[in-house]
């Protein structure tokens, strides 16, 4: 039976625990590292998911048997090579991204992953390029990890072209702790705010879903 601590939400987790567990379950590919480092290089924001993070969305997608994946917010194609790596050798990914320099990035390090068959980045504000996307599904994935001020458009955009038994996923689903009982301020105002808990709320509505606890929470929902 789970203790007093662990049912308050404290976490044994430490530093230490941490960097066994990732280094036994989360090994990153060569192409993954060559992602980061040319976000470091490129001096990108270097705001890509954790390894373990990107190995748990690799383990849904595995899970519920996803081939064509759609993800908001490319960056340098980090993320996008875990969700890959989920759908498998005949696996399609669909990645949207607002900013041309990490497009182009994305784009290059795809090629040299050796997967740009199987990617296609698709450069521009993902509220418009999202609509057009639509005629090419239904997908078995959505992984939503753009502008936080657009989660929940972005949440039911994602239950109109994911098939039943498919998975949707947002990262950030803490918003940075500003989720719930903290003042927003200029960098998490109102906006954003308000549609991150419209997004967790329509997830609970429409689907099964959860908050997997990852340091600012994984909302993941079961159509
Ligand atoms: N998923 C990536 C990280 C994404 S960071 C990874 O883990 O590797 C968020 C990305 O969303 C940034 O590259 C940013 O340029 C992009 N973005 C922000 N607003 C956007 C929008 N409206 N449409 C599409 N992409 C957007
Ligand atoms: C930011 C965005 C993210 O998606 C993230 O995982 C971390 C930080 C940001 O905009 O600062
Ligand atoms: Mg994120």
């Amino acid at each position: 039976m789970a203790d007093d601590l662990s049912r308050a939400g404290a976490s044994y987790q430490t530093p230490e625990v941490r960097a066994f567990v990732e280094a036994v379950h989360c090994r990153e590919t060569e192409a993954m590292r060559y992602a980061v480092e040319r976000t470091e290089a490129e001096g990108l924001p270097t705001i890509q998911v954790s390894a373990a993070d990107g190995r748990l969305m690799q383990l849904l997608l595995a899970a519920v048997g996803a081939r064509t994946v759609v993800e908001v917010g490319t960056l340098a194609g980090y993320s996008g090579l875990w969700l890959l790596a989920g759908a498998g050798p005949e696996g399609r990914l669909h990645t949207l991204e607002a900013n041309p320099r990490h497009a182009a990035v994305a784009r290059d390090v795809f090629r040299r992953a050796g997967v740009a068959d199987r990617v296609t980045v698709h450069e521009g504000p993902a509220l418009e390029t999202l609509p057009r996307l639509a005629e090419r599904g239904p997908f078995d994935a959505v992984f939503i990890d753009a502008d936080k001020a657009n989660y929940d458009r972005y949440v039911d955009w994602a239950f109109s072209v994911v098939r039943p038994g498919g998975l949707i996923a947002c990262d950030n689903a803490y918003l940075f702790g500003y989720l719930a009982g903290r003042p927003a301020d200029e960098a998490w105002d109102d906006a954003a705010v308000a549609a991150m808990q419209r997004a967790h709320r329509t997830l609970a509505a429409r689907a099964v879903s959860v908050c997997i606890p990852t340091p600012d929470g994984l909302a993941v929902a079961v159509v």
